[in-house]
């Protein structure tokens, strides 16, 4: 059976959002309980835009109540929902697709888990094509907006 067979969640179809701070989190905290696993979810977005700002919220919404922290220096991070484990990854310092190895990528593949991964770029051919990608994008001359492109 494919690790990721899943239908795309209804409030990820394609949509195109500018949203503030608050109003992203609430979108990544409705988008978390919507969710049944297993799902892959990619973050993709200049550094610092808001990946794991919305990462964390979709986290929130998923039912998560370990502290969340950021998992760039522990590369994954793991937490335990009701629905099922939860992973966070953040690939920007891998190098090259050989590292994901080290980092248990295949095994976290088929866990049947909420996967959210930051970056995923850096995975090259080994990122699954199933998988629900959402795009964050700056926008000039508003500091306090992003747009969000899902799905
Ligand atoms: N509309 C917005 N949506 C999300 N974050 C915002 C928004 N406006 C301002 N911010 C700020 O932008 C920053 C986003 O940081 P965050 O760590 O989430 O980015 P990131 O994309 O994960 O960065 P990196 O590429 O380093 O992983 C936070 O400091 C947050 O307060
Ligand atoms: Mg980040």
């Amino acid at each position: 059976m494919p690790a990721h067979r899943h239908l795309v969640p209804p409030l990820a179809e394609r949509g195109h959002l500018k949203l503030t701070e608050s109003e992203l989190r609430e979108w990544g905290e409705h988008l978390g309980r919507s969710i049944n696993p297993p799902l892959l979810i990619t973050l993709t977005g200049e550094l610092g835009v808001g990946k794991t700002t919305l990462a964390q919220a979709i986290c929130l919404g998923y039912g998560v109540r370990d502290p969340i922290t950021s998992p760039t220096y522990a590369l994954v991070q793991e937490y335990s929902a009701l629905r099922s484990a939860v992973f966070h990854i953040d690939l920007y310092r891998v190098e090259s697709p050989d590292q994901l190895t080290n980092l248990g990528w295949d095994d976290i593949l088929v866990s049947r888990a909420l996967i959210l991964v930051e970056w995923p770029e850096r995975a090259g051919s080994r990122l699954p094509e199933d998988h629900l990608p959402i795009d964050l994008d700056y926008i000039v001359g508003d500091a306090t907006r992003r747009i969000l492109l899902a799905g």
